[in-house]
C-alpha cells in the first residue's frame, strides 16, 4: 500500500515528507495504523549522525495506533486492538529474552532497523528504506513485528499511550527497575526533557525524600516541579555537583541519573553520587565519546555506575503497568505531553525541541 511518511535519505538533511511503498504483513507481523508518535531526542541523535543508523530510514520509535492486519501465525494482537508499540521487539529465544532482560533482545540487536528476517517493508524509487527500532512510526502506517506490540485497553488517549512507548517507560522505568529507588532516599535528575521528568515521576512513586531537577533552563525546572521535584539546580549558571552535594549535607546523593546524553553530564552525574551511591546512565551520548571518572573514588565510596537501556523494562508486562499507574492517577501524562502536530509539521517539531520547548511534542494522525 502507499502511506506517507517522513524519510531521512541524509543525515543532517530535514525529513522528506511524501508517499513510499509499505509491504503486507509477512508472518509473526502486524500492520498499524498509527495514532500518535512523540518526538524524542533519541530521533534526533540519527538525523545528527551522533548515532549510527541504516539510511534511507523512516524514525519515529514513542508511538501507538490500532491493528488493522496480522500476518500469518500471528496470536499476539488481534485485528482492532489498540496498542502501544516498543522499539525492541524481543524474539523470546534469544539469551537475554530467555534470562528476562527482553529489552536487551539479541536478534534485535543483530537486526538493526530491519525487520526481524533482515529485510524491509518499506520502499521507495527502487530503494530499501529501514525501520527505526522495527517502529518506524512516523508514518501514518507501520509493519511491526507482532512482539513489538503491546495490546491495552482501547481508549486510551494515542498520545499518552504513545509517549509509555518510550519516555514513560525508559524515565519511570530507570528509577524502579534500574536503580530500584528505595523510600526516603536523594535523587538527583540530570536533564528535565520528557524522559527525565518520567525519571522525577518514577522517583515520587518510590517515595524518594528529596529529588533534585538539574537542567540548563529554568522552565525546564519550573516545570518538573509539577512532577515531583522538590529542588531545582540551574546547571548553567552554578555548578551542579556543588549545588546537590550542598543540597544532601554534603553527602551527594543516594541515586543520580544522566538523561540528557553527553560525556559531561555522565561524569557530572558520577561526581554528584554518594558513598554507595547508584548512578543510573539513561542519555545516549554522541557515538564515541567517552566519560572519566575517578577510580579510585569508585572504589573508596562503592559507588555503582550502571547504564539504564529501556528502562530495563520488559515492554509486554511493564507498559500495562504504566498504563494502570497512568489511569489510577498516580502518572501525571496530562501535563507531559504539551503540543501537538501533524506529520507535515515533524521537521519544525525538532527544532522546538532543539530550541528546548517545555515539555513533550506528539504527532496525532
Ligand atoms: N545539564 C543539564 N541539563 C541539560 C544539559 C546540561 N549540560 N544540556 C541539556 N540539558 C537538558 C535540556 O535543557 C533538556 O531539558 O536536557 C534535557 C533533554 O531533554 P530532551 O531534549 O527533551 O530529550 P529527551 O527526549 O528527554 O531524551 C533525553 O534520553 O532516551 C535518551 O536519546 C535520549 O539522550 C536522550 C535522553
Ligand atoms: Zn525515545
Amino acid at each position: 500500500m502507499k502511506v506517507k511518511a517522513a524519510v531521512l535519505w541524509e543525515v543532517g538533511q530535514p525529513m522528506e515528507i511524501r508517499e513510499v511503498d509499505l509491504d503486507e504483513p509477512k508472518t509473526g507481523e502486524v500492520l498499524v495504523k498509527i495514532g500518535s508518535a512523540g518526538i524524542c531526542r533519541s530521533d534526533r541523535h540519527f538525523m545528527h549522525g551522533d548515532a549510527p543508523i541504516a539510511i534511507p530510514v523512516v524514525l519515529g520509535h514513542e508511538g501507538a495506533g490500532t491493528v488493522v492486519q496480522t500476518g500469518p501465525g500471528v496470536t499476539l494482537a488481534q485485528e482492532g486492538d489498540q496498542v502501544i508499540l516498543s522499539f525492541v521487539p524481543a524474539c523470546g529465544r534469544c539469551r537475554s529474552c530467555l534470562e528476562g532482560h527482553s529489552n536487551l533482545c539479541d536478534l534485535h540487536g543483530a537486526t538493526g532497523a530491519n525487520m526481524l528476517d533482515g529485510t524491509t517493508r518499506l520502499h521507495a524509487d527502487g530503494k530499501d528504506i529501514h525501520h527505526m527500532g522495527k517502529v518506524a512510526c512516523f508514518a501514518e502506517y507501520a509493519v511491526i513485528p507482532e512482539t513489538g506490540v503491546v495490546p491495552v485497553t482501547s481508549g486510551l488517549p494515542m498520545d499518552k499511550a504513545a509517549m509509555i512507548g518510550c519516555s514513560v517507560t525508559t524515565g519511570v522505568g530507570a528509577a524502579l527497575y534500574s536503580a530500584e529507588i528505595k523510600a526516603g532516599s536523594t535523587v538527583a535528575v540530570i536533564g528535565c526533557g520528557g524522559v527525565g521528568l518520567n525519571v522525577i515521576m518514577g522517583a515520587a512513586l518510590a517515595n524518594a525524600g528529596k529529588i533534585i531537577a538539574v537542567d540548563i533552563r529554568e522552565a525546564q525546572l519550573e516545570f518538573a516541579m509539577r512532577f515531583g521535584a522538590t529542588h531545582t539546580v540551574n546547571a548553567a549558571d552554578q555548578d551542579p555537583v556543588r549545588q546537590v552535594r550542598d543540597l544532601t549535607d554534603g553527602r551527594g546523593a543516594d541515586y543520580t541519573f544522566e538523561v540528557f546524553g553527553s560525556a559531561d553530564t555522565t561524569k557530572a552525574a558520577y561526581e554528584m553520587a554518594g558513598k554507595r551511591g547508584i548512578v543510573t546512565v539513561v542519555g545516549i551520548a554522541p557515538w564515541g565519546q567517552e566519560a572519566s571518572i575517578n577510580a579510585v573514588d569508585l572504589v573508596r565510596n562503592e559507588k555503582t555506575l550502571r547504564g539504564s537501556y529501556y528502562g530495563s523494562a520488559r515492554s509486554r508486562t511493564d507498559m500495562p503497568v504504566m498504563v494502570d499507574l497512568y489511569q489510577s492517577g498516580k502518572l501525571n501524562l496530562d501535563d507531559l505531553v504539551v503540543r501537538h502536530y501533524t506529520l507535515d509539521q515533524v521537521n519544525e517539531a525538532y527544532a522546538d525541541l532543539d530550541r528546548g520547548e517545555i515539555g513533550r511534542g506528539a504527532i496525532m494522525f
